[in-house]
């Protein structure tokens, strides 16, 4: 029996992904860039038995049935495709983000499984390869793949999509919970129907790829203002876009509205803080390190707050063979 426990982290993008060219290879109609967080992780191990009739996901102590073990199965398929085994696996993981907080459980997942099961299955992927196979479970867990800030290039097959670091000044989050969230239409089923029937669909694709020419050009430049700038404006095309849905799909609370109203508010103080949401009532605050403090306390009586820093990226904690 071969086993392999690896760990990995949410990220949080600062230019976001919002549709597919193709849903099969998880190909994005653009690129995106985000920030590894350093809170939350997701640890999972992956043993490969001989034993097993089937695969057998776990999470959280619970085993897990319908499409979520559906998707690990979908997945290991494909490691086991590139592996050349016929060997099921026990996959057993474990998320330390609290339920409540809709902090892309599934991009810390599939980076952590990407990574534990790649090394049970004894693939030696390079970290593009990893980011490769990791984005085949969810899109954004290719860049939880990266340490810091990552880039996805949207490529044009699955050789050219992946996601690498970019050097970028030192940023932090706040996550602000917001109190009541409800259950939000998944982003799967959301970016399709966008795809599909809001008018500014084709714009929302052509304006983040020029938006994340301009972001990558304020990560070079260390230009701190900008790249938050960028951040907040591009969520809000994002929110826009999908509430032009029909039937209108509304991630955005009356508390994340008043949250960016706070930010807005901070800003004007002269706190460096911009505001970001991803499909959720939650909102995630850009700011500078040494301002987290300040961030927190500011919009503590909107909801529950969280403070992150850039993460390292998906790594293996350990591998080895047990006799079973
Ligand atoms: O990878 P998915 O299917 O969970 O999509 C993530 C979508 C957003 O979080 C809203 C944006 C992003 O780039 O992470």
């Amino acid at each position: 029996m071969k086993q392999a426990t690896a760990t990995a982290t949410p990220n949080l993008a600062l230019v976001k992904y919002w549709g597919k060219r193709d849903s099969n290879l998880i190909l994005p109609a653009a690129g995106s860039l985000s920030l590894t967080l350093d809170i939350f992780p997701t640890t999972t191990t992956v043993e490969v038995r001989e034993d097993l009739r089937a695969d057998d996901f776990s999470l959280n102590g619970i085993t897990q049935t319908g499409v979520p073990a559906e998707r690990v199965t979908q997945f290991l398929r494909h490691v086991r495709e590139l592996a050349g085994s016929n060997s099921f696996a026990r996959v057993t993981s474990h998320n330390e983000a609290p339920t409540a907080a809709g902090l892309a459980s599934s991009a810390s997942g599939f980076a952590a499984l990407a990574t534990a099961a790649s090394a049970a299955y004894g693939l030696d992927l390079s970290q593009r390869d990893l980011s490769r196979l990791a984005r085949r479970g969810s899109g954004s867990a290719c860049r939880s793949v990266i340490p810091r800030v990552a880039v996805w290039h949207a490529g044009n097959d699955d050789e050219t999509s992946f996601a690498e670091e970019v050097a970028a000044p030192a940023m932090a989050m706040v996550i602000l919970v917001v109190d009541g969230a409800k259950k939000a239409v998944s982003s799967r089923e959301a970016m399709r129907s966008t795809a599909r029937t809001s008018p500014f669909y084709a714009a929302w694709i052509t304006s983040t790829e020029a938006t994340l020419r301009e972001m990558l050009e304020a990560c070079a430049t260390d230009d701190f203002a900008r790249i938050g700038e960028i951040t907040e404006l591009n969520a809000l095309r994002m929110h826009a876009t999908i509430q032009a849905c029909d039937p209108p799909i509304r991630y955005l609370a009356p508390r994340s509205v008043a949250a960016f109203d706070r930010v807005a508010e901070l800003r004007n103080s002269g706190v460096p803080a911009y505001a970001t949401a991803d499909a959720g009532p939650n909102v995630a605050v850009l700011t500078r390190p040494e301002y987290t403090s300040q961030v927190a306390a500011a919009l503590q009586d909107l909801g529950t707050t969280h403070i992150a820093h850039a993460g390292q990226g998906a790594h293996l904690l350990t591998t080895g063979e047990e006799s079973s």
